[in-house]
Formats: structure tokens, sequence, C-alpha cells
């Protein structure tokens, strides 16, 4: 039986598209699910294209009210019984309450070796500090934010005259990889991190 595997995004889903492209062979999962809490996610279409059931569900209705749109957003997941949900580019901070639910079953790419820079506008922030190097983290979600056990790293040089979107891009580059070799780790239930290159 493969697990089952529900991604989450807000954007244009690039990430997701890697996810999706390597669910296939002996691979030990299989997308149930493309869900985005905004209507217009360039990620929707290209998930459909690919044959995979999405969803929307919008928090703009839910106000302040982030466990009303949480409890409406684990009802819709729930309806595709995944058995891990991907966070691919979800700008949405989650709740503990959310993340309990899905503890241990939830990860997340964020584009820094955390650590360091969780947050927003993490290559600038990479840039201003003048580090020789940047990447990205997937990583377990818990309740603090871009925090939770470290399931894979990729490293990417800084350039000296890299700008936040060319060191972005690169970065994002490394994402594509990292994230699918660390989901087929852990749908097969291996948690040791992946260290790339
Ligand atoms: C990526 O940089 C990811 O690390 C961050 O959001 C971005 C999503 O990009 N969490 P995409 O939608 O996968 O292209």
């Amino acid at each position: 039986m493969s697990e089952r595997v529900a991604i989450l995004l807000s954007g244009g889903g690039s990430n997701m598209v890697a996810l999706l492209d390597s669910m296939t062979g002996d691979h030990p999962a299989r997308p149930a699910l493309v869900l985005s809490n905004r209507a217009n996610a360039g990620g929707l279409e290209k998930a459909a294209a690919r044959g995979v059931p999405t969803e929307v569900v919008d928090h703009r209705p839910h106000g302040a009210d982030r466990a009303g749109f949480e409890d409406a957003l684990h009802a819709r997941i729930m309806e595709y019984q995944p058995d891990i949900i991907c966070l691919a580019g979800f700008m949405r901070v989650l709740t503990e309450g959310f993340v309990a639910r899905w503890q241990g079953r939830m990860i997340n790419i964020h584009p820094s070796l955390l650590p360091k820079y969780r947050g927003l506008d993490t290559h600038a922030r990479a840039l201003d500090a003048g580090d020789a190097e940047a990447g990205c983290t997937v990583h377990e979600v818990t309740a603090a934010l871009d925090d939770g056990p470290i399931l894979g790293q990729a490293r990417v040089p800084v350039a000296q005259d890299d700008t936040p979107g060319t060191l972005a891009a690169r970065v994002l580059a490394m994402e594509h990889v990292l994230y699918p070799a660390v989901l087929r780790r852990f749908a097969a239930g291996d948690r040791t991190p992946v260290w790339l290159p």
C-alpha cells in the first residue's frame, strides 16, 4: 500500500510539481490531493493537468479565526485520507492545534539553512550577513515556525554578484532535488536526514 500525500501550497507550485513527478514507479507514496488557500494559485492548474485532485480552502472568510480556518482545512484534507502532508510554499502560519493533528506526518521546505533565517526574506538576509553559502531545508513541522527535526539540507554557494533573485533561483533548483529525495525516505519510514550535495 502506498502512502497517500496531500500537498498544500499558495503559489506557483514548482516544488509541488517536483514532488508529483517523483511519485512514480517504486516510490512508496502517491499524490492524493493538492490544496491551496488561494483560488488563483498557479499550482492548482499544474496539479489538475497531472490528474491530481485539487481543492481550495480560502482563509479570508475566517478573518482572524485561525482555528475556524484550520478546522475547515482539516475537514477538507480528511476527505482524501492522506498519510502525509507536504507544505510547499503554503503561506499560512499553522497553529499548535492543527500541527498537533499532523505531528510526525507533516513536512515543510524552507529556503534557508535552518536554524538560520526562519521566516521571510531568507535570501536577502543571507546576502546581508555575507554568508558564503545558502541553501534549503526540509523539516518536520512542529508548533514553532520553521522549526522541527531536520530531514534534509542542500547547500548552495553564494556568488559575489548574487542578488536575492539570483540566489533564490539557484536555491529553488536545489529545492526541487531535495524535497523529492526527503519525501521518498520519509514515506518509507526513514527519517535519516538527506544531505546534499
Ligand atoms: C519555495 O522557495 C519554498 O522554499 C518556500 O516557498 C517557495 C515556494 O515556491 N517555502 P514554489 O511555489 O514551490 O515554486
